[in-house]
């Protein structure tokens, strides 16, 4: 932080959304330097976002600069789709009218910018998430591609470790963490989690995992969505392991069913950096599983993608789906979470399959 405002004095600011990341402003504070905050008011932020707003202010002695959206663009959408338009169609029209354009014209006006991400916000999306980068997405102040820095301080550390500086600071938070929110976006876009769920499955959960970017951040999908493509990764789960292969007619035989065992399939792609992150924990619960009536299989969706698509709705790398005994007629049920360490995907098959 100090690194930054050192650099860019008045042509840097925090962007602050109304969550955890009030832990930049403390930082920010600590320095001693001036600093600027920003933040997009969408118009559809909860009532507790704005009065943290307003004790910000108070706390800190500053002025956040809010940024609106283009008014008639609002009108236009909600005239023409309705109020809640995300649900239907996603969520990133909206997100591009009240969310991005602001971002993008606030961002004109900068040479860097601070936002409060972190790795462990998700481990679909963040994972990468570098503490200084370019910008690669957004420009600024010169214009042109690099024109604009990018600080993401807070990337290395975990959420308890922000928690425990906040409260040890005494730092004035969201109200809505104590009814369960983790993170933080829009009213309608955002619900509290259970314990153990990942932080961002609460945020636009009736879309798939790797959708969950707004398009602030959009450069985390597009440089960290799996991976290029390529044809020399080496494949994951040798043969002779626990998780047996299984090709497109012996998938396809077993999604029609009538099937006589549970069987969990992971649709993979071998050069996708979240199937390899998967590989050992898969092939741990693939071993905890052997000899019970639960087999555990792969089948690499990415050479077959339309099937994969077409059958089991593959938008993203990698899928998991379970096929539970005696069912068929093409029924399955798809691994919900962005979690997948052994343990959780163990609770989850036991749990639906009854084995022990
Ligand atoms: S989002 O892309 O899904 O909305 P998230 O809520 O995780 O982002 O927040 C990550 C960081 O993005 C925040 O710490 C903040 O720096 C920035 N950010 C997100 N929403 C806003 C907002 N409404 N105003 C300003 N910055 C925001
Ligand atoms: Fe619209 Fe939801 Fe995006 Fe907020 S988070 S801008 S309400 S789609």
């Amino acid at each position: 932080m100090d690194h930054a405002l050192a650099t860019f004095g008045s042509d840097i600011g925090i962007a602050f959304s109304g969550a955890e990341d009030v832990a930049l402003i403390e930082y920010a504070y600590l320095t001693g330097r001036p600093f600027r905050v920003f933040s997009l008011d969408t118009g559809r932020l909860n009532p507790e976002t704005y009065r943290l707003f307003d004790k910000v202010e108070k706390h800190y002695g500053i002025k956040i600069e809010y940024t609106f959206p283009d008014a008639q663009e609002v009108m236009d959408l909600v005239r023409e789709k309705g109020m809640f338009s995300f649900y239907e169609d996603g969520h990133g029209e909206c997100c591009r009218i009240r969310k991005v354009k602001p971002l993008r014209k606030q961002l004109t006006g900068l040479r860097a910018w601070i936002t409060g991400q972190r790795k462990d916000q998700s481990p679909g999306t963040r994972m990468a998430v570098p503490v200084v980068e370019v910008d690669p997405v957004f420009q600024g102040l010169e214009g042109g591609p690099g024109s604009l820095i990018k600080y993401n301080p807070l990337s290395n550390i975990t959420s308890a470790e922000c928690w425990n500086f906040l409260r040890v600071m005494g730092v004035p938070v969201n109200d809505l963490h104590a009814c369960g929110y983790i993170s933080i976006g829009c009213e309608p876009c955002t619900r509290p989690v259970l314990p153990n769920q990942a932080e961002r499955e609460g945020r636009w959960w009736w879309e798939d995992a790797a959708a969950k970017e707004c398009g602030l951040h959009s450069g985390n999908v597009s440089s960290s969505s799996g991976g290029e493509e390529s044809s020399q990764s080496n494949d994951l789960w040798p043969a002779g392991g626990a998780v047996a292969a299984l090709d497109r007619p012996q998938l396809a035989a077993l999604l029609e069913g009538p099937r006589e065992r549970d069987t969990l399939v992971a649709l993979y792609a071998p050069w996708c950096q979240y199937c390899k992150a998967l590989e050992p924990q898969y092939a741990e619960l693939a071993e905890s599983l052997a000899g019970g009536h639960v087999s555990v299989a792969k089948f690499q969706a990415d050479t077959d993608r339309e099937f994969a698509a077409e059958k089991f709705g593959l938008k993203t790398f990698p899928t998991l789906v379970l096929l539970p005994k005696g069912g068929k007629g093409g029924d399955f049920i798809k691994y919900p979470s962005e979690r997948r360490d052994a343990e959780t995907l163990g609770m989850w098959v036991r749990t639906l399959t009854g084995s022990t």
